[in-house]
């Protein structure tokens, strides 16, 4: 996968450019991809193991194949309150899915996160980092048709 390739590439040269690589990866993949390790472990000069390492070091990064869509519902005290394990529920059974979990076409993840700072619109769901507020269970099959 020479994209991959190049895509480390750019970054061979910088201080804690593994991490910067493995960001950009991230950011084009929404995970990063095994044959993305191997080839971090021979331009960086690192074993494959330790390359992995750092990969699944952060909890941002991903080594699992994640959706089109990264779907996160907060689940800190005021949304929690305000009632996200109703919209959790309501996320799992459209999506046919679980937490941590991705559709099998692909194209939904959904996780949890902490607290994103909205919490004047409790229960918060983020989708590819856009917000949505005030979302309720009756709300979910309306917000996945956005995207389908
Ligand atoms: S607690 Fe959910 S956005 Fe702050």
């Amino acid at each position: 996968m020479a994209n991959i390739k190049d895509i480390i590439a750019r970054f061979s040269e910088k201080p804690g450019g593994l991490i910067e690589a493995y960001h950009a990866l991230q950011k084009k993949y929404n995970y990063i991809p095994a044959e993305a390790i191997k080839e971090a472990a021979k331009i960086f000069g690192v074993s494959e193991a330790q390359a992995y390492g750092v990969a699944t070091f952060y909890s941002y990064l991903s080594v699992k194949p994640r959706g089109k869509y990264i779907i996160r519902i907060c689940e800190s005290a005021p949304c929690h309150i305000a009632g996200a394990d109703e919209v959790i529920k309501a996320f799992e059974s459209e999506l046919g899915i679980k937490t941590g979990e991705t559709t099998p076409d692909g194209k939904f993840t959904f996780e949890l996160t902490e607290c994103v700072g909205q919490c004047q619109g409790s229960v918060v769901v983020t989708i590819n980092g856009r917000p949505y507020l005030d979302v309720t269970p009756e709300k979910v099959p309306a917000i996945l048709a956005e995207y389908s």
